[in-house]
This record gives structure tokens, sequence and C-alpha cells, in this order.
């Protein structure tokens, strides 16, 4: 459907700007004489009144509404493509990012059918009540490493949406424990191709999109702690060095696109309990407890603990941000 066919959005009923974190001259929100010199171009673009604006301009006899849920975080009308989608991390972000509102999330993963997990997601979400938007969840079989398929991927739902608002690139692989003198090519090859020519192919398919109907929108690209620290006694060079790619990734495509108001940021956790995880962990239980005192708070962590932070940064919420890494990790880098 095009997007002048759709019917009257949630946010433009919020009376909220599409994304506008980008330099905008001239305020529509803002009276000229509270705002003096910050609509000036290079100045923060208009966004309507939300916190302490809202509260100085509101009468004192007028109802006062909460912001910050019902706007500001949320992705009411907005369209996401997100790989990994078909379980852990990947899936837990998808539905978070439904839950927050989103129209339509396109969740792209290896196996031809979706999982029973990602299925019932669906249909949970489905049943959910009082939330924002449709949370449609979408499922499509593809290889991140083939970019031609990531950008026809990409159309298709630029197509279909009319619209593209948010990316992230969970798509990853961890290989067993492997010597750096000894570490084999067409293994090395492997992780470089999935962890960071795929995230690199499914930025590009969001974000050509995102170029096309020119909304702005966010990249969330998933690195990880490793990509900033090397985990204690664990032989990854491959995997670490795939997730410092990814954080670089992040700061260069941030800078060529932030004039086109697409927002480029890796997010980088630390232990998480999922299936990649869960498959070296099986093998060494011990490994739970090493690495659980590895960080100050002392415990791995939970898929669901991701949900807040990719809201955040998918959203209007954090529109002031790009080309940064959020490190999500119990603290572990801090020692
Ligand atoms: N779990 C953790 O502790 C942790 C920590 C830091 C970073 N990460 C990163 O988070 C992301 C998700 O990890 P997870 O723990 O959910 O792992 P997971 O193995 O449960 O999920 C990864 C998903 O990526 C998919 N995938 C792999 N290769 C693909 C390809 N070529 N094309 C399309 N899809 C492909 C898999 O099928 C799987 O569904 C990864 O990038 C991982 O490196 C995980």
């Amino acid at each position: 459907m095009s997007r002048s066919a759709r019917p009257p959005s949630h946010a433009s009923f919020l009376g909220r700007a599409r994304f506008s974190s980008g330099p905008i001259a001239h305020s529509a929100g803002n009276s000229p004489s509270k705002t003096g010199n910050r609509n000036k171009i290079g100045g923060p673009p208009p966004y309507g009144r939300v916190g302490v604006d809202a509260a100085l301009a509101a009468s004192s006899s007028s109802a006062a509404k909460p912001t910050l849920f019902e706007r500001e975080f949320s992705l009411a009308d907005r369209v996401a493509l997100v790989t990994g989608g078909n379980r852990g991390l990947g899936l837990e972000m998808a539905m978070a990012l439904a839950e927050a509102g989103a129209h339509a999330v396109y969740c792209v993963d290896l196996p031809e059918k979706a999982s029973e997990e990602w299925t019932t997601v669906k249909e949970y979400l489905g049943r959910m009540q009082g939330k924002a938007g449709e949370g449609r969840l979408e499922y499509i079989s593809a290889d991140v490493r083939d970019q031609d398929r990531m950008w026809k991927i990409g159309e298709m739902i630029g197509d279909r949406e009319g619209r593209m608002d948010v990316c992230v690139a969970a798509a990853g692989i961890l290989k067993p424990h492997t010597d750096c003198l000894e570490y084999p090519a067409k293994q090395f090859q492997e992780v470089m191709s999935v962890n960071v020519n795929g995230v690199l192919f499914t930025a590009q398919a969001a974000g050509r999109q995102m170029d096309r109907f020119g909304n702005g929108g966010s990249i969330v690209l998933i690195a990880s702690m490793s990509g900033t620290i090397t985990n204690r006694d664990q032989h990854w060079v491959s995997y670490n060095s795939s997730k410092s790619a990814v954080k670089q990734m992040t700061r260069s495509m941030a800078c060529e696109l932030g004039p086109k108001r697409i927002r480029v940021n890796s997010l980088s956790p630390g232990y998480i309990y999922t299936s990649m995880t869960a498959a070296y962990f099986d093998k060494h239980p011990h490994l739970i407890e090493v690495m659980s005192k590895s960080s100050p708070l002392g415990r791995i962590g939970r898929p669901d603990e991701l949900r807040g932070v990719v809201t955040w940064l998918a959203s209007d919420a954090s529109t002031f941000c790009t080309g940064s890494d959020i490190l999500i990790d119990a603290g572990l880098h801090a020692w």
C-alpha cells in the first residue's frame, strides 16, 4: 500500500514529526519567543512540545498528559527489518519493536520456515491488548551473506509498506574455541562473511529504503562486548575481530548517513543465555559461573534485558544518538 493511501496514522494523530533528527531551519511546534536562536540552521529540529517545554506551555487548568512512552518511545506506524529474528536476541528485539507499536516487523533468518517459538510470539502479539500499532510480525527466509537477496528484500518491504524506519542486524555466528595461531582461513572467512558482510548487507537493504522514502531512520547493528574487550580464556579471534569491525562500520555509516537523518548505532551485549551461548555453556557448564563472576553485577543476562535499549535506539527517544556503541554487559567492560 502506498504511503498516501494509508489511513491517518497513530503518529500523525499524535502530531509527531516523522524522524526529525537532522538540522531543520524552522520550528513549527515551538514559539520563536521561547526558542530564541534554537531554530537557526544547525539548531535542533522541531518536535512539538514534550517535557519541560510542554509543562511551561500548558495552562494551569489543562490536563497534564505524559508523553514519554506514548510518543518519544512509541514506534506506532514504523516498519522494521530484523535479521536473526527467528530466535534468540533477534526474536526478542523484534517482539519489543512490535510491542512498542511498530506496524510491521520483518524477521529474516536462515530456516525455510519460521520456528515454533517465532510462530507462538506472532500469535501472542496478535492477542496483545492495548498496543499502539498492529504489531504484525512477518517471516522471510534468507541468508544475510547474499547482498542481492537482502537488497531485494528491502525493496519488497519498501514497496509493500511504503516506508522503512528501523533495522536491527542481529544475525551472527560464533565458532568454537580455536587458537589464533592455528586459525583456519575458511573458518575465519565464514565468521566474517556472516558477522561483517551480512551486517553491512542488512544495513544497506534497510538504509537504501530509508533513503528512498526520505523520513530518516534508525539502524542498530548488533556487535558484542567482544568487539571492545577480549573474553578471558576464550579463543575467539574471528568473532572478536568481526564485532570490532561492526563497531567501526557503525561509526563509518553514521557519518555518511547523518545528513540523510539515518542514525546508525551498535548495541554490544555481554553474556546472555541464548542458543548461541547455550551451545558453549552446555558443553562447559563451569563457564556459566566463570562468566557470571566476570562482571560487577555477577551474573549473565536474559534476552529480555535488551528490550528497553533496542526500543530506545529504534525510537524518537534517541534522536540525538548516532555513531555510538551501547554496551549492555553487566559492567564487565568497566573492570
Ligand atoms: N547471546 C550472547 O551472549 C550475545 C552476546 C553478544 C552479542 N551477541 C550477538 O547477538 C546476535 C544474536 O545472537 P543470539 O545469541 O541470539 O544467537 P542465536 O544463535 O540464538 O541467533 C542468531 C540467529 O542468526 C541466524 N543466522 C546465522 N547466520 C545467518 C545467515 N547467514 N543469514 C541469516 N540468518 C543467520 C541464526 O539462524 C539465528 O537464528 C549475534 O550477532 C551475536 O553475535 C550475542
